[in-house]
């Protein structure tokens, strides 16, 4: 839906009261509530939609709530990776990494993407500080093992350290997190930029995970499921239903329901003020994850 403000102009005033009313009741509850928001895919290519984004993100702010961005950026690395005459390749929706790939993924997620998302936000008037899972010993990763294939330098979360971010938001600045971690073995790490926003909300006992992306949500032949149990995804992975960067965003969700989070949304970034819609209207958008 897009909702700018020349439509807005158009409804009927009753019907904007009645919107007005339904997000106000819910501005009260998400006072100094953490969301988590996951920005990720081909949505956070598009010039447009990367403004009204940081809009979102400042105003969620402004309204009492306590923003934090985590963000992947799977086709602007696919495409570094392509312009240094490497391939990318992919198991289970997992790139694999090895050496110069982890030099390009850094230096594409920590830098140019972090600080793009960071100047975005401060361009709107909030004050963005970029990190990766370096700073501030905020992730600890180690070498993710799979059954068939030598991953290279792809990280599982070993734990996140959740007090830097405390602080930043405390003090009002909006963090905004690349999916990089380090190692004991002092390795730096590639991890699924799902993974990081589910287990940051876990530890920052976040009220909320967003995952924005380049789809509407959860498909089945064309169709939007919008609700669907642990079950239910988990048989659509078996069916090969749900497949590829869509599995970990699945699995990550799993995660931060069982541990904690009330609630887990997909929401399409292509979509003006999504996260918006997604918060403060009854009808949200996407799909909407739960245990049962
Ligand atoms: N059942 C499904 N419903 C919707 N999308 C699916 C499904 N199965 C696989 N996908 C794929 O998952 C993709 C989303 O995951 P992807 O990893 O590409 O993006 P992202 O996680 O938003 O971004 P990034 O990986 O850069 O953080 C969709 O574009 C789609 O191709
Ligand atoms: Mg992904």
């Amino acid at each position: 839906m897009k909702t700018n403000n020349d439509q807005l102009s158009k409804l009927p005033a009753d019907e904007k009261r009645q919107l007005l009313i339904e997000a106000l009741s819910y501005i009260q509850g998400f006072r100094k509530k953490i969301v988590v928001i996951k920005y990720g895919g081909a949505a956070m290519v598009q010039e447009e939609f990367k403004v009204s984004f940081a809009r979102d993100i400042v105003l969620l702010q402004s309204l009492g709530m306590y923003p934090v961005v985590v963000h992947g950026g799977g086709p602007e690395v696919t495409e570094a990776t392509k312009q240094y005459g490497l391939e990318s390749k992919f198991i289970d929706g997992l790139r694999i990494t090895d050496i110069s790939s982890l030099k390009i993924s850094e230096m594409v997620l920590s830098g140019t993407i972090n600080k793009e998302i960071v100047a975005n936000i401060n361009a709107q008037d909030g004050i963005g500080v970029g990190m990766s899972g370096k700073d501030g010993r905020l992730i600890l990763a180690a070498k993710m093992e799979h059954p068939e294939a030598d991953l290279g330098y792809v990280g599982e979360i070993v734990r996140i350290n959740p007090e830097l971010i405390l602080t930043l938001i405390e003090k009002g600045y909006i963090p905004v997190i690349s999916p990089i971690g380090m190692g004991k073995d002092g390795n730096t790490y590639n991890i699924n930029a799902d993974t990081v926003a589910s287990h940051m909300a876990v530890a920052l006992k976040a009220q909320k995970v967003i995952f924005m992306t380049d789809v509407k949500g959860i498909m089945r032949n064309d169709e939007l499921i919008d609700h669907a149990t642990r079950n239910e995804v988990l048989e659509l992975i078996e069916e090969g239903v749900i497949s590829g960067g869509m599995v970990p965003k699945v699995r990550g969700m799993l995660h931060a329901l069982e541990n904690g989070v009330e609630r887990v949304h997909i929401i399409c970034g292509m979509d003006h003020h999504a996260v918006i819609s997604e918060l403060f209207t009854d009808k949200g958008t996407g799909t909407m994850l739960t245990i049962i």
